[in-house]
């Protein structure tokens, strides 16, 4: 096998790679994808006896063999490194465990979810060291990729770049009918996209660069530093999560084969896209499915961008195919039959400016304060304009459409649900964003930017989602709000 011999070659390609840290990294192209891409397993739940699907998560430290022979130091859920895969199925009940045996103060997040805003794992969760939470809902919203990570106001990006990350996939029937790949870990396959600098004896290194904060230069997938994949089926769907802390991919196959984009963050498109190329901002994903003919080998990389968070040309992993292929069935024609975001002729519209890297319509994120109150079951249009260099835009609990940017229909992959969104520099972004019906005054969600070093910062704001008529007599200011170490 030619593995072999690109084995002995990896330890000067890592070399060839380590750059120096921030931005103007030179790129990395000279991967010879000697690992074997590992899967994040799936998470056992247990199954209680009113039917809850119980899932545990415990954040730990560990050490993980990213470079051969230098372990790194590394944080993770249940394991070293990263977290399991959390499934479950629209209507499930589900409770989580979540223990915190970090020694510091964290939370967990869950990103996409529709949830009560107590069970969201924002920064007002505190998992104290050694406690246990156990938040609990009822899954209610389309199949999707989601996922979770750490929020605790102030060290997110820190907690989510040690390997506190993991994906939370939701199914339903409807999905389920369509005949997509759907074997976890053979041809249906996360992909976690994760930038690091990596210091000579295989540690992470943390120095933030000014403007964004942590760029790397090596790209991990799901961990797994230098990757290849063994693809035995002619179709395979990819979920593709950018889990990075500030990195933006232009994702592409190095042939420019064509694919079909049929997902976005917070669930299927309409129909598939074909494109040959797709944009990740930090916390966006796409699912994607790809052809591939027996024997053939193709490498997805990463292409450079002029945003400043996508510098440079990277190689991500290289798709090794089998001599013979299972044969797949053709993508069809018609995916989701939910309803797209629709905004009202009459809807609130509610403006956010975007300025430097600490702030929202010029305010720092302030726990204690309430920035928006929105009645539960509205659709609004929110404009979100960025003064300077680029930002992205999250809001939890909701799937949002983009309308516009700055006046143009976005690229069709991108015009199905999503929860974040890529506002470019200088630019405004017009979303019809839907809300849920899990009212409560006095706990907030958040919207902000997801490069994480700004979340940090402060550029971040709360919302809370109330009974429709109340608005008004809703107070803006938290008494009782958990302060964070
Ligand atoms: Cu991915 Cu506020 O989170
Ligand atoms: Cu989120
Ligand atoms: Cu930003």
């Amino acid at each position: 096998m030619k593995r072999r011999t690109l084995f002995a070659l990896t330890g000067l390609a890592v070399l060839a790679g380590c750059g120096s840290p921030g931005a103007g990294s030179k790129g990395n192209t000279g991967l010879s994808f000697a690992n074997r891409l590992t899967v994040p397993p799936l998470l056992a739940p247990t199954v209680t006896a009113d039917g809850t699907k119980q899932f545990a998560l415990t954040m730990r430290k560990g050490r993980t063999a990213i470079l051969p022979g230098k372990p790194t130091a590394t944080w993770g859920f249940n394991g070293a490194f990263l977290g399991p895969t959390v499934r479950a199925a629209r209507g499930d009940r589900i409770s989580m465990r979540v223990r915190n045996q970090l020694g510091e103060p964290s939370t967990v997040h869950w990103h996409g979810m529709r949830l009560p805003a107590a069970m969201d794992g924002g920064p007002h969760q505190v998992v104290a060291p050694g406690a246990t939470w156990t938040p609990h809902w009822t899954i209610d919203q389309p199949a999707a990729t989601s996922w979770y990570h750490p929020h605790l106001h102030g060290s997110t990006a820190m907690h989510v770049y040690r390997g506190l990350a993991g994906l939370f996939l939701i199914d339903d029937a409807e999905t389920a009918a369509l005949g997509l790949p759907s074997t976890y870990g053979v041809d249906d396959v996360p992909l976690i996209l994760q930038d690091k600098v990596l210091d000579a004896d295989g540690g992470l290194k943390e120095d933030p660069e000014p403007t964004w904060g942590l760029i790397g230069d090596q790209i991990l997938v799901n961990g797994v530093h230098d990757p290849f994949f063994e693809v035995t089926t002619t179709s395979v769907r990819l979920r593709i999560l950018n889990g990075s802390n500030a990195r933006m991919y232009n994702v592409e196959f190095a042939d420019r084969r064509r694919f079909a984009v049929i997902g976005t963050d917070a669930g299927l498109l309409a129909a598939p896209v074909s494109v040959d190329r797709v944009q990740l901002s930090p916390g966006e994903r796409v699912e994607i499915v790809v052809e591939f003919a027996p024997r053939e080998q193709v490498v997805l990389r990463s292409v450079g961008g002029d945003h400043g968070i996508d510098e440079g040309d990277h190689q991500l992993l290289k798709f090794i195919a089998a001599e013979q292929l299972r044969p797949g069935r053709p993508v069809p024609q018609r995916l989701a039959t939910t309803p797209r975001v629709e905004a009202p002729a009459d809807a609130t519209q509610r403006r956010f400016r975007l300025s430097g890297s600490d702030e929202i319509n010029g305010r720092e994120m302030d726990m204690s304060r309430i920035d928006e109150v929105v009645p539960a079951g509205a659709t609004e249009i929110w404009h979100v304009q960025n003064t300077v260099y680029a930002h992205n835009f999250h809001i939890h609990e909701v799937a949002f459409r983009i309308l516009d940017i700055d006046g143009r229909q976005p690229p069709a992959y991108l015009q199905g649900p999503k929860d974040t969104v890529f506002v470019p520099e200088k630019s405004t972004v017009r979303l019809a964003v839907r809300f849920g019906h899990h009212t409560d005054p006095t706990t907030p969600y958040m919207y902000h930017c997801h490069i994480l070093r700004h979340e940090d910062k402060g550029m971040m704001g709360q919302f809370v989602i109330v009974e429709p008529g109340t608005e008004a007599s809703v107070p803006r200011t938290l008494s009782n709000h958990h302060q964070h170490g």
